[in-house]
């Protein structure tokens, strides 16, 4: 299902091919893919094809699909400066998963923090959702500190292998109650 999210400065909306060559120019950079789990490098025009028709199908799952994937767009001046999903939905368990990516000289300014925030909220407060899990790369101090800004703990640890290089590393895994984000959320007001 088509959805648009809009927060003070951000529109998360549906992947489009006009996103392709912008795509491209943001995950062909290895600072940033080498924090991502399925980013291959050097990322190709025919991988962002391929995203971009992917995302197009799950659009069209009807009222209850396994993902609803962003891109992130700033309101000011409609530049793509990221993506982010939430993936993994199974809808027995209310659970779901996801991640993010913010083109690099977009990175620090908050923008991650407040497209994460949207999704959480999509997925508590529209999805019903309970349970959202996430992770990040050994060494991923910026996700982190972004995961566990929002509430998120460490919730164990498993092998993993970043697709741009190939190499074997550890995931943190990360989890988010919804019970634990009304509070965390109750606690910053
Ligand atoms: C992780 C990522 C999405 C965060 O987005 P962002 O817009 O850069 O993050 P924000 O500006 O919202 O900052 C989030 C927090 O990161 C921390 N942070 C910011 N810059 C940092 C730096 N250079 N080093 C370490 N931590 C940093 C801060 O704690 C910040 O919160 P604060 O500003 O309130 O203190 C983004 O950096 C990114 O795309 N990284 C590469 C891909 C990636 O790692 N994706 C996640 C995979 S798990």
């Amino acid at each position: 299902m088509a959805k648009k999210i809009e927060t003070a400065r951000l529109i998360l909306r549906p992947w489009d091919e006009k996103d392709l060559e912008r795509l491209v120019l943001s995950l062909n950079d290895f600072d940033l893919a080498k924090w991502m789990a399925f980013i291959p490098h050097p990322y190709l025009i025919s991988d962002a094809h391929d995203w971009i028709t992917r995302c197009g199908e799950i659009t069209k799952k009807g009222p209850r699909p396994t993902a609803y994937e962003f891109a992130v767009e700033l309101k000011s001046n409609g530049l793509l400066i990221g993506g982010v999903s939430l993936n993994k939905i199974n809808w027995e368990t209310q659970t779901g998963g996801g991640g993010i990516w913010i083109t690099r000289n977009h990175q620090g300014f908050g923008y991650g923090t407040e497209a994460f925030q949207a999704k959480i909220a999509f997925a508590f407060r529209d999805l019903g959702l309970k349970r959202l899990i996430n992770g990040y790369f050994k060494g991923n101090d910026r996700s982190w500190a972004m995961q566990r800004k929002l509430g998120y703990r460490r919730a164990g640890e498993v092998a993993a292998r970043c697709m741009a290089d190939g190499r074997q590393t550890i995931e943190h895994v990360t989890e988010l109650l919804s019970s634990n984000w009304e509070h965390h959320r109750g606690q910053k007001r």
